[in-house]
């Protein structure tokens, strides 16, 4: 992987739409390469106004939303009209306003048995991907966030779910949440061909810098991603890019 492009936005507003024309870019690029676009979405409260901007009046016109497949990068084990679900936060921002066959929504299934709905998403990945065994799925597109301890999609430290090189998809219960995910795991992230962190707020700035700088010492969950033979991206508005400079 070459070195992770770094923009900075001026504030949440810029971040997603400089999110949303990547998505656009993105997504014609794909289409026209193989005549579809596969995206794993983030959830938690960041990306929520770059759907929103997708699914607006301005831009849902310019995204053949019949060719995307929608994948979910995570999910919190609750149903999906939970309020920490995050399908739900993707069908309000985003899904209520498109027109998207209801074959091209790839739900994660929070509400059932963790290790079933891993082993149900893992055996439609392989489905919808063609895999052959041991094959890794290739997203055009794995959108990830960025907690405050480093943890991304539901990659926390010290979880079981962090070293997974086998399964695509994984169950972990995440003690200092107490609360049951499910996640992509590393190798998937690794595979894709697009991977973008969106990043806002003045109290991620530390742990951009710490993510950013890679020291060994701190070897993050973020700090992995880092696909193989894929770009990295990573937008992040000023206010959380302030240890950058120092
Ligand atoms: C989730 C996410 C998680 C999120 C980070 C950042 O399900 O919560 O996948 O990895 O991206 O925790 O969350 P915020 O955007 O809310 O800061």
């Amino acid at each position: 992987m070459d070195k992770p492009e770094i923009l900075i936005c001026r504030d949440a507003t810029d971040l997603a739409r400089k999110a949303a024309e990547q998505f656009v870019s993105l997504a014609g690029r794909a289409m026209a390469r193989v005549g579809r676009f596969a995206v794993a979405l983030s959830g938690g409260s960041t990306p929520r106004a770059f759907y929103e901007l997708l699914g607006s009046a301005e831009c849902r016109e310019r995204v053949d939303w019949s060719r995307v497949h929608l994948f979910w990068g995570d999910e919190r084990s609750v149903p999906p009209d939970h309020a920490e679900s995050n399908f739900r936060m993707v069908q309000e921002a985003l899904l209520a306003k498109i027109l998207l066959p209801l074959q091209n929504i790839h739900r994660m299934a929070g509400e059932k048995d963790p290790a079933k709905a891993a082993d149900a998403y893992e055996h439609e990945l392989c489905e919808f991907f063609a895999l052959a065994p041991g094959q890794l799925p290739r997203f055009d597109l794995i959108l990830l966030g960025l907690g405050d301890d480093g943890h991304t999609a539901s990659l926390f430290p010290g979880t079981v779910a962090l070293p997974e090189q086998e399964r695509l998809v994984a169950s972990v219960y995440v003690e200092k949440l107490k609360a049951q995910r499910l996640t992509l795991t590393l190798p998937v992230i690794n595979a894709a061909a697009q991977v973008m962190f969106l990043v806002a707020g003045s109290g991620k700035a530390d742990v951009v810098g710490r993510v950013l700088r890679r020291s060994a010492a701190d070897d993050l969950p973020a700090a992995r991603v880092r696909p193989a033979n894929g770009s990295l991206t990573w937008m992040i508005t000023q206010d959380a890019a302030t240890s950058l400079s120092k």
